[in-house]
């Protein structure tokens, strides 16, 4: 029903770059609004057991720091027998945001590390159908982040796109093209990857999710504009320069490639893109699975998510967020009260009727 007027005011109002807040995920209550995974990695491949959220939180590879922070990690303490596999985290959120939305997510620090393959990223419901946005992704020891989309054949990144990056990978976005590499830029700032990203502070990455395009913006610690820096109720896009990744609409449809996304946290193993060997032996010496996933645990120290927070915006005049399973939806909220209202009225006029 809520996915009927969003799309019915995509139509009746025009889209711009001025954004109100609408979700957010930081603090104690972080992890409240996510599904853990809770299952192998059956969908990359990877040398890991996702955890539940019950179990990550007893075996701290899911909680909230001291400084208020959530950790997301892979199991540093375990040492593995041959054949086992690794405990790790993925999340996703269990609302979904519409064309129109905006994410601001803020990090300390990322995972790193010979066969670690960490994302921040987003996904529809039905895929590729519904297309998926990588804001954040690396493997192993590579020294900067990727952002990539992945689509339905047709859909292109533009060689004129407005964007910073000079290093784009590939342009087809088409999952079945280049092994499902996807449309991917790579950001030329070392600091959006690995130690160099931690010991700046980390920084904040933004994905604007236009009918226009998708852009993705990423800034170190020490150059976070104002209006990204405390919890701003509103954010104008056109205010934040030019992004470091842009596919925009002439050259992939945005309203045909994609749906509402649901936001990704996850960490896994090797598999199919880390545990390549080729892309394995670019950075990291032995194999990924058996010198790494079974060597030593602190193998696995730097492999966590440090975040801030997670910031969902919508495009004035809209609501984007289609509020998901186990959370009580707004909608039906609205719903509930226009009962009581009727109910009260209704009862009004029985008291009239009667006295
Ligand atoms: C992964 O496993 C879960 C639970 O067994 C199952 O529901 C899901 O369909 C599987 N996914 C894939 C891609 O095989
Ligand atoms: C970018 O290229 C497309 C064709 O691929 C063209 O339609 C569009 O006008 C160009 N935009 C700019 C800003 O040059
Ligand atoms: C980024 O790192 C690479 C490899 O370590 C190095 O060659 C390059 O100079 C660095 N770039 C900047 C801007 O520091
Ligand atoms: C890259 O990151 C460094 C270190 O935080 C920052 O000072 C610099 O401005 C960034 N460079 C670009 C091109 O964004
Ligand atoms: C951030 O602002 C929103 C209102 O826009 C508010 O609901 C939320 O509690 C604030 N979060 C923090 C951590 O202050
Ligand atoms: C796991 O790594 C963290 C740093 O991320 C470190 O504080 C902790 O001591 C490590 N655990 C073990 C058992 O070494």
């Amino acid at each position: 029903m809520k996915q009927v007027l969003v799309t019915l005011c995509m139509v009746c109002f025009s889209v711009g770059t001025s954004y109100h807040a609408s979700k957010e995920f930081s603090g104690k209550t972080f992890f409240d609004d996510w599904l853990f995974y809770d299952d192998v990695d059956n969908l990359t491949n990877g040398m890991v057991v996702f955890a539940s959220a019950s179990s990550a939180a007893k075996t701290k590879l899911a909680y909230i720091n001291s400084a208020g922070n959530a950790i997301m990690r892979v199991d540093n303490t375990t040492t593995l027998k041959l054949g086992q596999k690794r405990n790790s985290v993925r999340i996703s959120s269990k609302d979904r945001f519409a064309v129109g939305s905006v994410w601001v997510a803020d990090m300390l620090h990322v995972p790193f590390g010979c066969s670690t393959w960490p994302a921040f990223w987003s996904q529809a419901e039905v895929w590729p159908e519904g297309g998926e946005i990588d804001t954040f992704e690396g493997v192993n020891q590579i020294g900067q982040n990727t952002m990539s989309l992945h689509t339905e054949p047709g859909c292109t990144h533009q060689a004129n796109a407005t964007q910073s990056s000079t290093i784009i990978n590939t342009i087809d976005c088409d999952s079945r093209a280049n092994a499902n590499s996807g449309c991917g830029v790579a950001d030329p700032n070392n600091s959006s990857y690995g130690a160099p990203f931690a010991r700046a502070g980390g920084g904040v990455f933004v994905t604007e999710f236009a009918e226009t395009g998708i852009s993705v913006w990423f800034f170190s610690r020490q150059s976070v504009p104002s209006t990204l820096q405390n919890n701003a109720s509103t954010l104008d896009t056109s205010t934040l320069g030019l992004p470091v990744a842009n596919w925009p609409t002439a050259s992939c449809a945005i309203n045909q490639y994609f749906a509402p996304q649901r936001l990704i946290f996850d960490i896994t193993l090797c598999g199919d893109f880390a545990g390549q060997s080729s892309v394995f032996a670019k950075t990291c010496p032995g194999l990924c699975y058996e010198d790494w996933v079974l060597g030593p645990p602190s193998n696995f120290d730097d492999a966590y998510f440090e975040v801030q927070s997670v910031r969902v915006y919508s495009a004035d005049g809209l609501d984007t967020v289609i509020v998901g399973s186990g959370a009580f939806s707004r909608w039906t909220g609205r719903l509930w009260w226009v009962g009581v209202v009727g109910v009260l009225i209704g009862m009004h006029f029985d008291f009239g009727h009667v006295v």
